[in-house]
């Protein structure tokens, strides 16, 4: 990440004209930076990586390689989209690679916060290198940094990028959407054509499901997360929380409990709900959600999700909870 200055008169991007004032100026740029060389980006399917993704496709189409790590531990559905909208939507020049494996391997009976954090970024690296080594003559490599993450890359959340690529990749960075905020980078990515759904998606941290699979993950918890997390997410959407509520997910501790299922014992684990808003994620307030609804996601979580048993809501606050749980 390169450190710029926004400058103090920068209009704030609104609407789809600014944004396309925007796109072309930054269109030129990148041509007349890259010219005919090609370039790299780590398309992670989040809001910024794809919307220098779209903005690098329309800029200079196939020179832009896009290589989507799959980590096994992203939501329902998303690696899917990324393949759908960048791989045959766009025609991108994408490379897919499913390292499901290699993540849960390495990650098998490590229980420690930071340990299972440092194991996901370090792996993401590696296998990011080693197909970077496989193609020949890149010279850039594009990045979706943007604003916040130059103002807050000596503060709090440096820990949380999980990205950074090691020294020794001597390649120029090409960096289209650093002096942007985040709701500008939407505008853009709207006014660019990609999905409302990946264009307002809610904040995602770069170890996904893996800091929400606690403890020591194992692939059957992970599994039961992933589809406890989707019908929230859907249910949410349905009931026009989504855009009300700044972020939701859900949560499953390394803990089972008794109950009983079709008359029968039922063991199960737990999946925790937690429903926050804030502004800028370093104090966070509880969502009030109608019981109504708790009740009904309840209802079809501990009948369609094989292995949860039971429902909580989480009513922490951030302080003293942290959003995410590890
Ligand atoms: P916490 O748990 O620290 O989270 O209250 C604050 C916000 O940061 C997100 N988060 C991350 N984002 N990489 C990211 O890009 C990460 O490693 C990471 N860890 C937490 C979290 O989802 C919340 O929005």
């Amino acid at each position: 990440m390169e450190l710029v200055k926004r400058p103090d008169n920068m209009e704030r991007i609104t609407t789809k004209a600014l944004a396309d004032k925007f796109i072309d100026e930054q269109v030129a740029a990148v041509r007349a930076q890259v010219g005919d060389k090609q370039v790299l980006l780590a398309l992670s399917g989040g809001v910024d990586s794809s919307v220098v993704a779209a903005l690098l496709i329309k800029a200079i189409g196939k020179q832009l390689v896009c290589v989507h790590v799959n980590h096994g531990l992203m939501r329902k559905g998303e690696s899917e989209q990324v393949i759908e909208v960048f791989g045959k939507q766009l025609d991108a020049n994408l490379i897919y690679i499913d390292a499901t494996d290699r993540f849960l391997d390495k990650l098998a009976d490590v229980s420690e916060p930071e340990k299972k954090r440092k194991i996901i970024g370090a792996e993401f690296i590696e296998v990011f290198n080693e197909e970077a080594k496989k193609l020949q003559g890149i010279s850039f490599l594009a990045q979706g940094t943007i604003y916040p993450d130059i103002l807050e890359s000596d503060g709090v959340k440096a820990h949380h990028n999980v990205g950074g690529l090691p020294e020794d990749m001597a390649m120029e960075l090409v960096e289209p959407v650093a002096l942007l905020y985040k709701d500008e980078v939407r505008v853009v990515g709207s006014a660019l054509g990609l999905p409302d759904d990946m264009v307002y998606r809610q904040p995602f941290p770069g170890p996904g499901l893996g800091v929400r699979c606690l403890g020591a993950i194992t692939r059957d918890r992970l599994e039961a997360l992933r589809e406890a997390d989707a019908i929230l997410r859907e249910e949410f959407d349905k009931n026009g929380l989504a855009g009300k509520v700044w972020q939701y997910f859900i949560a499953v501790p390394d803990v089972k409990s008794v109950g009983v299922r079709d008359s029968k014992r039922y063991e199960g684990w737990p999946a925790i709900i937690r429903a926050v808003n804030t502004t800028d994620a370093m104090s966070a307030t509880i969502e009030e959600i109608p019981y109504a609804l708790l009740h009904h996601i309840t209802d079809r979580i501990t009948h369609e999700v094989e292995g949860i048993n039971r429902v909580l809501y989480d009513l922490t606050p951030k302080p003293i909870g942290t959003i995410e749980w590890e």
